[in-house]
C-alpha cells in the first residue's frame, strides 16, 4: 500500500498527488514511468512521475481526469492509500550534454519533462523551457521547471499567462534566435506531431515521450504498439521516448482513438 502525503489541485480536473513509494523513489531515473492500480478492482494505469525525493521515499505525480481510473485516483486525498505502485518501468531518457536543448511542454506534459529537464540541466546543457496550456491554469509546476532552466517561455492560448500562441510560436522563436542542439516534446500528441515537424524543419534532432498511448505499461496488452522509423515497438518497453523524426503520427492517432468507446461506457455493477 502507498499513502497519499499531499494533494494539490492544479485546475478543475488536474491533481498532483505525493505518495510514499521509497524504493521506486530511490531508483527511478528520468523518464522512467510507474504503473498505480487504486484499488484491488482498478485496472493497472501507467503514469508518469513528476519528482521523485530519495530522502523522503516519496513520488509526485500530477494526474488529469480523463477516464474512470484516473477519477477515481483524484477523489482520493491524504492519507488514503493506493493498492500498489510498480516501477520504476521504460527506458530512462537519454542524458547527455548536447548543448542547448528546448525543452517544450505542453498541459499535463509538463510534468513528466520536469525530471528530464533537471537532469539535462544537471548534465551541462543550457536549458530553454517552453510551456504551453490552453489558459493559464494549465500551465503548471512553473516554479519547478524555472529551477532548472535558463529561460522559460510560456505561451497559452488565450493569452491569459505568457505569450497567446502555441508552443510552436515559442519554439521557432528561440530557433531563429540561436543555436539549439536538440528539441525535447512531451505533451498532447498533437503539440509533439508539430514541435517535431518544426524541430526536422530546421534540422535539428527531437525527441517526444509517447506515454499517453499505454494501457497496460508491460509489454502484454499490444495496445502502445508502434511503427518508429518502419519497425515495430511497443512504447512501454522501448519507449515512451522515441526520435520524433521516426514516429508514425497517422498510427499513433488512430491508436489513440481505441479505448474511447469503454473509457465512457457506464461502470460495470459490482460481481459483474
Ligand atoms: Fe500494453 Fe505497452 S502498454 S503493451
Amino acid at each position: 500500500m502507498n499513502k497519499i502525503i499531499r494533494k494539490q489541485q492544479f485546475s478543475e480536473k488536474v491533481f498532483c498527488l505525493e505518495v510514499e513509494a521509497p524504493l521506486i523513489a530511490r531508483s527511478c531515473r528520468p523518464g522512467n514511468f510507474i504503473i498505480v492500480r487504486v484499488d484491488n478492482r482498478s485496472e493497472r494505469v501507467p503514469y508518469t512521475i513528476a519528482k521523485s525525493d530519495p530522502v523522503k521515499g516519496t513520488l509526485t505525480m500530477v494526474i488529469q481526469e480523463v477516464g474512470k481510473s484516473s477519477t477515481k485516483l483524484c477523489r482520493l486525498n491524504v492519507g488514503d492509500e493506493l493498492h500498489d505502485i510498480v516501477g520504476p518501468l521504460g527506458t530512462p531518457s537519454r542524458i547527455e550534454n548536447y548543448g542547448t536543448v528546448v525543452c517544450a511542454g505542453g498541459g499535463i506534459g509538463i510534468a513528466a519533462i520536469l525530471p528530464i529537464l533537471t537532469a539535462l540541466k544537471q548534465a551541462g546543457n543550457k536549458v530553454i523551457s517552453v510551456l504551453a496550456g490552453r489558459t493559464r491554469e494549465l500551465v503548471i509546476m512553473v516554479d519547478d521547471v524555472k529551477k532548472y532552466s535558463d529561460e522559460v517561455i510560456i505561451m497559452t492560448d488565450d493569452g491569459s499567462y505568457g505569450e497567446k500562441g502555441v508552443v510552436t510560436v515559442g519554439v521557432e522563436k528561440v530557433i531563429q534566435r540561436e543555436h539549439v542542439d536538440k528539441v525535447l516534446a512531451i505533451g498532447p500528441p498533437v503539440m509533439m506531431k508539430f514541435t517535431s515537424l518544426l524541430a526536422k524543419k530546421y534540422g535539428i534532432p527531437n525527441d517526444v515521450s509517447l506515454n499517453t498511448i499505454m494501457v497496460d505499461g508491460t509489454g502484454m496488452c499490444g495496445a502502445c504498439r508502434l511503427t518508429i522509423g518502419g519497425k515495430t515497438r511497443f512504447v512501454c518497453i522501448d519507449g515512451p521516448e522515441f526520435d520524433g523524426d521516426l514516429v508514425d503520427w497517422d498510427e499513433m492517432f488512430k491508436r489513440m482513438g481505441t479505448f474511447k468507446e469503454i473509457e465512457t461506457a457506464p461502470e460495470p455493477s459490482e460481481g459483474k
